[in-house]
């Protein structure tokens, strides 16, 4: 048996949520749902040619081997939000598709598909909103159950050129307006990445215009005047975090920053502080900085020193090294570090210094300062 029969030969299979809605607009899908209505651990149980990997009974799911492939299987279920802005209480596993369907976000995720028959299961007209392009909750206390919803209808309007509905906007604003700050910031945080990610400018002015952003801050956030988009364009293969430089240009507090997220929040404030009057001084501020906090910089200073760095500056370093240094006679020690950073001085003023007037610098700085 393969998946295939599997989706040929039940009725209550149904592919769910997002991949539906990515069938419909013709986009691609990050990842397949699959939902059986009912309880997807006894179903699995139930078949044969099917190995159960993993099973997770506090919410239904399962992971299954089927023809050697792993494949997730949920059941349907009914949730609720007792403890607004954190995760769901699950109140029934095995609840009919309606139930599961109307729990959710938008209603272009809302949409289910029966694999045997391809049937289109749709409740709350999300083929229609999503012929419109228009994202619109499925009740009016959606956002004060989930507000990361507010970001991810960020995400989908960025993804898909998709815009809220007039009654969604109202609920959002209102929202906003009143934010409940006792939220799980951790899905925050996944909504954020996975928005901010996109790199548009369009996102972050609604982010910042809407005042989206009050969701992760108190202060009062302006719309800096940089083609941020732009930017992060001509060096995005080089950049891991994305999301991270139109973030930390609002408020990172509220987040869970891992390591290297923080250094690049760090390093960034730290260089806003620093006074860059020489190339030399460029280099020694941004060589051990991420390149997101030099980017950082450049969207805040925007005086080019930044750019100056990646673009030439980065490329300018000494030719020679601790062999070269040994074979004209200086011993190995701390001295080195100095050696270089003063041909690295001299070689920024001089960038077409050649490695035997890099030996010559370097064996006259060994001379003057032998007894220093
Ligand atoms: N969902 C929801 N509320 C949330 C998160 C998810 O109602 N806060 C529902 C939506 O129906 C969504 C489904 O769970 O389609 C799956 O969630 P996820 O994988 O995060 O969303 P996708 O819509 O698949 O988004 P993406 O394409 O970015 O993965």
């Amino acid at each position: 048996m393969n998946i295939i029969d599997l989706y040929e030969k039940y009725d209550n299979l149904y592919y769910i949520g997002g991949v539906v809605r990515d069938i419909l607009i013709k986009m691609p899908s990050q990842d397949v749902d699959i939902t059986v209505e009912g309880n997807a651990i006894e179903f699995c149980e139930n078949l044969e040619d099917c190995e159960i990997v993993q099973t997770n009974p506090d919410f239904g799911t399962v992971r299954v081997k089927i023809n050697k492939q792993i494949y997730d299987i949920a059941s349907t279920r009914k949730e609720i939000y007792p403890q607004k802005g954190h995760l769901p209480k699950i109140v029934e596993i095995g609840c009919s598709i309606k139930d599961d369907v109307i729990r959710r976000d938008f209603t272009i995720n809302a949409l289910a598909k029966n694999t045997k028959t391809g049937e289109i299961i749709d409740y709350v007209n999300g083929r229609e909103d999503i012929q419109n392009k228009k994202l619109r909750v499925l009740h009016d206390e959606s956002f004060i159950d989930d507000p990361t919803r507010i970001i991810r209808g960020l995400k989908f309007a960025t993804r898909f050129g998709f815009s809220l509905d007039e009654h969604t906007k109202i609920l959002q604003d209102n929202y906003l307006k009143n934010i409940n700050y006792d939220m799980c910031y951790k899905r925050m945080k996944d909504e954020l990445i996975s928005t901010f990610n996109l790199n548009s400018n369009k996102a972050f002015s609604t982010f910042i215009n809407d005042k989206i952003y009050k969701l992760i801050t108190e202060k009062e956030i302006k719309l800096p005047d940089y083609d941020i988009q732009n930017l992060v364009g001509k060096y995005y293969k080089k950049i891991n975090n994305v999301w991270l430089i139109y973030i930390a240009l609002v408020d990172t507090e509220k987040l869970e920053l891992n390591k290297t997220e923080i250094k690049i929040v760090e390093d960034y404030k730290n260089l806003l502080e620093m006074d860059l009057t020489n190339d030399y001084d460029i280099v020694k501020a941004f060589e051990n900085c991420e390149i997101e906090s030099i980017l950082l910089y450049e969207i805040t200073k925007n005086d080019g020193k930044a750019i100056k760095y990646l673009d030439k500056l980065n490329e300018i370093k000494p030719e020679i090294n601790g062999n070269d240094l040994k074979q004209i006679g200086v011993p190995p020690s701390e001295k080195y570090a100095k050696i270089f950073d003063y041909i690295l001085q001299e070689k920024l003023k001089n960038p077409e210094l050649t490695k035997m007037e890099e030996l010559e610098l370097a064996q006259k700085y060994e001379k003057n300062t032998k007894n220093m």
